[in-house]
């Protein structure tokens, strides 16, 4: 990946005649120092839900994916300024398994930066990796752009309060389809913060938020959906151009909602159904999204993998890395408005779905 020399070729290319060279300069404009108008790359890891068995045992698939996205995020040349891990890094939150998972990743090179997943907090309600991994929610700045680590995977304190275990808890919001699940929120806390931490940013602040959930709706049952998701996007209406990167939902997802852009990333553990194509159920899958197509879906790795991003422009160009599917590159387009897969949004170029029997 091409980063300080993206707007010589890549990038300018990738995007066409598009991109006059004054916007970069207002989307970049307020930094003073030149390092704030870099273009960088960064890595993002997710989902690998690494499975305790029993003593030193662990499910092997689970850490195989894991292990070959760390193996390929070395191998990134130039190298990525860091690399985020988007949560669900446990099964059961069990302290062997986020202990498992901090001894693979400790061979990462690169920084890492940690957003928490579901899987990760409903055993302790988040102690153990507040006290060994990471905060919950914090923000960071670099080169010029402003990142926002949320906790979207709060819920309610009834519901907290009625499990007679904390593995009981876990298993109830581990599973799909359950009818006595509850919905993921931010939370009224989160939310004061997150207003106090943008007060002192700029509309004209390129701005990053990172969660585990996606910042918006798509279907209850499966909590693709954090429930005060607007409370969030109400926060972030007056920067110019907004973010949002999830994990969570082990799938090819993008959305356009205002000014903000959403991507999902890649799980490294499996892929997850379509709600549209599994249930069939009302839902809000994104009409933008072109859907991943699982060329073998008995196959486990078919749909799974990890992200490259580039932050370019105050916008970001999306690497799929799929590892037994073709890449995907979806990148925000200036003349539409919203991400654009560079290759399959045309209805004409999509690859047709393929039946198994
Ligand atoms: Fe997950
Ligand atoms: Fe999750």
């Amino acid at each position: 990946m091409k980063r300080r020399n993206f707007l010589k070729g890549v990038g300018l290319a990738g995007l066409g005649a598009t991109l006059p060279f004054s916007l970069v300069e207002v989307v970049w404009g307020l930094g003073s120092k030149p390092a704030e108008h870099e273009s960088f790359t960064f890595a993002y890891i997710s989902d690998s839900h690494l499975t305790h068995i029993q003593g030193a045992r662990f499910t092997q698939n689970f850490d195989q994916g894991l292990r070959k996205a760390i193996l390929e995020v070395n191998l990134m040349n130039p190298p990525p300024d860091f690399v985020i891990y988007g949560g669900d890094l446990a099964q059961l939150g069990k302290r062997e398994e986020l202990d498992h998972g901090l001894e693979l990743l400790s061979g990462l090179k690169p920084p890492l930066k940690w957003v928490i997943g579901e899987h990760d907090f409903y055993l302790d309600m988040g102690e153990y990796w507040q006290d060994k991994i990471s905060p919950l929610y914090y923000s960071f700045d670099h080169k010029g752009v402003h990142f926002v680590v949320l906790n979207s995977i709060l819920t309610y304190q009834d519901w907290i309060k009625k499990w007679s275990t904390p593995m009981e808890r876990m298993l109830n919001m581990a599973r799909l389809d359950n009818p006595q699940g509850s919905p993921f929120m931010v939370g009224e806390a989160q939310l004061r913060w997150l207003k106090e931490d943008l007060a002192k940013y700029e509309r004209n602040v390129p701005l990053v938020v990172l969660s585990h959930s996606p910042l918006y709706k798509i279907f209850k049952p499966w909590n693709f959906w954090t429930d005060d998701a607007e409370g969030v996007q109400k926060l972030l209406q007056r920067f110019h151009r907004v973010t949002v990167l999830h994990g969570h939902v082990h799938q090819v997802l993008y959305n356009q909602i205002g000014n903000i852009t959403f991507y999902a990333m890649m799980a490294t553990a499996w892929p997850w159904p379509y709600p549209v194509s599994y249930v069939q159920k009302p839902n809000q899958v994104p009409k933008l999204t072109v859907f991943m197509n699982r060329a073998d879906p008995f196959h486990q790795r078919d749909g799974t993998g990890w992200d490259i991003l580039d932050l370019e422009n105050g916008t970001l160009t999306n690497h799929y890395q799929l590892w037994m599917n073709e890449n995907r590159t979806v990148a925000f387009d200036f003349k539409l408005e919203h991400p654009v897969d560079r290759n399959y949004q045309d209805p004409e170029k999509r690859i047709p779905p393929q039946f198994h029997y």
